[in-house]
């Protein structure tokens, strides 16, 4: 079968290196399309690739500049439907606005389920998307989405490392099932800390809820965005006694400030993946890493394209000493 026949990945202008990185381990080439704008400042997409009929997957992350990532996104794929291709994904790295999924006061808007209307309507016949931030989002959408997670990846880094004494600590109580996941894989025991979040860029790092003291402490979040969340905690662990203190999250967002505030905070290492382009981070902060996940992306457009699971690709999160025979690859440690 023809994968560079049947298959075609576009990318729009959120993540240019993680799209080539993906068509390069699906061996196939780029889609060919440009991106313009006319002199009043719409945009416009045109696809140069034939895709009658075929397979298409169009690679966006909903990241700063959030609004316009999002409606060459809408474009791109209300370009693709007219182009009569057979099928349309949105393929979503990092999913902008998810955060925004319930009415918590009056007069507010859900804008998780706004985006997720958009996305139907402008063309996508699927969602491939990684991290939501909350699971129960995929319900916002009637369409198939198939929902990848960055955490083997980031587990698999942190084994790699061979950590003494670990402890994992949720930096709140959304991410308990995510650290616990994280705990499991690396045999590792768990603290939890209650937050309190003031305002969007003000939380306090309320209690810790067991004990830290001449542990090495990796942190888990999905999206590291002022970075109040991750830096107050680290304050917190290294408080009460903690040798050294290691983040993993899927998402590096980075919000304005966010790069000064972990470049000051008592956190040794800070690793993310590429959903989200981090050029500039790395440049500026150094105990930034980034790992990628084009493997990870590629071989589920690969799987969605041929039929197979992708839910098996990270059995090995949930179900360890229960592998799949054969190690899928999704990132650098199992190429
Ligand atoms: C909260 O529910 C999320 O899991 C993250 O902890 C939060 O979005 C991180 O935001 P910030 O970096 O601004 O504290």
């Amino acid at each position: 079968m023809d994968l560079d026949d049947e298959l075609r990945v576009f990318s729009g202008n959120s993540n240019p290196e993680l799209t080539k990185a993906i068509c390069d381990y699906l061996h196939i080439h780029l889609g060919r399309a440009r991106i313009g704008r006319f002199p009043d400042g719409e945009k416009i997409v045109r696809v140069d690739d034939d895709v009658r009929g075929r397979d298409c997957f169009v690679v966006q992350s909903t990241c700063r500049p959030v609004d316009e990532h999002l409606m060459e996104l809408l474009i791109f794929l209300d370009c693709l439907r007219r182009a009569s291709a057979r099928r349309v994904t949105a393929v979503i790295p990092y999913f902008g606005y998810a955060r925004q999924d319930r009415k918590d006061e009056g007069r507010v808007p859900i804008t998780a389920k706004l985006v997720a209307n958009l996305l139907a309507t402008a063309g996508a016949d699927r969602i491939l998307a990684v991290d939501l931030h909350a699971q129960q989002l995929q319900g916002f959408f009637d369409i198939p989405v198939d929902h990848l997670t960055g955490e083997l990846i980031l587990a698999r880094y942190f084994e790699a490392k061979r950590i003494p004494d670990l402890k994992v600590v949720a930096p709140d109580v959304g991410n308990i099932k995510t650290a616990s996941r994280y705990a499991n894989f690396l045999g590792a025991d768990l603290a939890i800390i209650h937050k309190k979040r003031l305002s969007g860029k003000v939380v306090v790092a309320a209690d810790l809820i067991g004990h830290v003291r001449d542990r090495n402490v990796l942190m888990c979040d999905d999206i590291i965005s002022t970075g109040s969340t991750v830096c107050t905690a680290a304050e917190l662990v290294k408080s009460e006694g903690a040798r050294s203190v290691y983040v993993g999250a899927t998402h590096g967002v980075f919000a304005p400030g966010a790069l000064e505030a972990l470049d000051k905070a008592p956190i040794d290492e800070v690793v993310v993946t590429d959903t989200i382009p981090t050029q500039e981070a790395t440049r500026q902060v150094k105990k930034i890493k980034v790992l990628s996940a084009a493997a990870m992306l590629g071989e589920a457009i690969r799987r969605i394209h041929m039929n197979e699971s992708v839910s098996i690709m990270f059995q090995q999160l949930t179900e360890r000493g229960k592998a799949p025979k054969k190690t899928i690859p999704i990132g650098p440690s199992s190429i």
